[in-house]
């Protein structure tokens, strides 16, 4: 029998534990790693004990195994992973410590907060041992695109048009949130731009675009951009993002792949099914995602967080591959920086 790896958490928020488990969007990891029996929660961190309280409440840990003190946590408890998920502005520091103690970690994205960041972590000598998490790679909806661009059902895949528009301009959110620098482009584009990556199992070699935002938004910053990427094998990716669209009607995503065999559509919120296939000369749509059964937002991120931390235990039990390895998740970092710079300085520029 193996030996149960030993974890702790740094950061027990809305992700790791949901303030309100009836409305959230997923269980947290909380509940992932307690369900998953090769785990054994040892320890966890935060710098409210507010928050410490809660998993006292919950009966899981004792007192002297719950920390504000991340160094003295390291220093005291005898772990084999880490799961970090507090703010990103702080990830960095703690990966670095936790990889100074040998310890396997799984990291919320942003992997690290700046590019700056994200090159410093990239000549550490022992970035494999980070996992990162990727939620749009591992709902059904991104899995099954991928298997169906790599398995060729609608042929070379030449364009790609992706409409993201939401309504974040409530007045009831908190005021950082207005002070968040290019928020669509930071908060969501690291999920489709890593989308993009990955489905089409290729990389981003071109990019163009320009920031926008309505007279009324109560951002400081550009809350909208339009972008034209181009990758390797040549597909056309037209990514247009807003967070201040008033309308809270449609979906907030919109996808569709053309390929010279045909083509793929899904119409969502957060990546949920169904998807479309309409194959070139067929007027019939056939669906993708019939026989998935569990469609909700909470179901798809549950069945994406299940599969992210199993495939953790077994990069570490089973040296399995990472779904996102730290040097994968730096590409994307990497993207959304060359995204900036192209929509700042209004013109083309090579991702080099
Ligand atoms: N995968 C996804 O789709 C997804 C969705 C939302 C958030 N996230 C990511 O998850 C992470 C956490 O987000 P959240 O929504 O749970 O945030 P949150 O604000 O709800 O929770 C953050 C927690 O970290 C604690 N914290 C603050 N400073 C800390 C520090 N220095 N050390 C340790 N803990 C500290 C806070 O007290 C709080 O309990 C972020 O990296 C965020 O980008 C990912």
């Amino acid at each position: 029998m193996y030996k149960k790896i030993s974890i702790a958490i740094s950061g027990i928020g809305n992700r790791a534990l949901p303030k309100n488990n009836k409305k959230a969007f997923w269980d947290g990891w909380l509940r992932q790693i307690t369900k998953l029996k090769k785990f054994k929660l040892v320890a966890v961190h935060d710098v409210s004990n507010e928050k410490l309280k809660k998993i006292l409440n919950l009966k899981l840990l004792k007192s002297s195994q719950v920390y504000t003190n991340f160094d003295k946590m390291l220093k005291k408890e005898k772990l084999d992973a880490l799961l970090v998920c507090n703010p990103s502005k702080y990830h960095f520091s703690y990966i670095k410590k936790a990889l100074d103690k040998n310890l396997n970690i799984l990291v919320e994205k942003p992997v690290v907060n700046t590019f700056e960041e994200a090159k410093k972590l990239l000549k550490h000598k022992k970035n494999e041992k980070i996992s990162v998490i990727q939620n749009w790679r591992t709902k059904d909806v991104g899995r099954i695109l991928r298997k169906n661009i790599l398995k060729g059902s609608i042929g070379n895949v030449e364009q790609i048009f992706f409409r993201y528009v939401r309504n974040r301009e409530k007045t009831y959110y908190p005021n950082y949130i207005y002070k968040e620098k290019f928020p669509a482009l930071y908060a969501m584009g690291i999920h489709h731009l890593d989308l993009f990556r990955y489905i089409l199992n290729d990389e981003i070699v071109t990019v163009n675009g320009n920031f926008f935002k309505p007279k009324w938004s109560l951002y400081s910053s550009l809350t909208g951009f339009n972008l034209h990427l181009v990758t390797k094998k040549k597909t056309f990716i037209n990514y247009t993002s807003t967070f201040s669209s008033l309308n809270s009607v449609n979906n907030q995503e919109s996808i569709i792949i053309n390929g010279s065999k045909g083509t793929m559509i899904n119409e969502s919120d957060w990546l949920e099914p169904p998807i479309f296939i309409q194959k070139k000369n067929n007027n019939k749509k056939k669906d993708l995602t019939y026989n998935i059964k569990n469609t909700s937002i909470k179901d798809q991120y549950n069945i994406s967080d299940k599969i992210i931390i199993t495939n953790f235990c077994n990069v570490i039990l089973k040296k399995e591959k990472p779904i996102c390895s730290y040097r994968d998740a730096f590409k994307t970092i990497k993207l959304i920086e060359y995204c900036k710079r192209a929509c700042l300085l209004k013109k083309e520029i090579k991702i080099v």
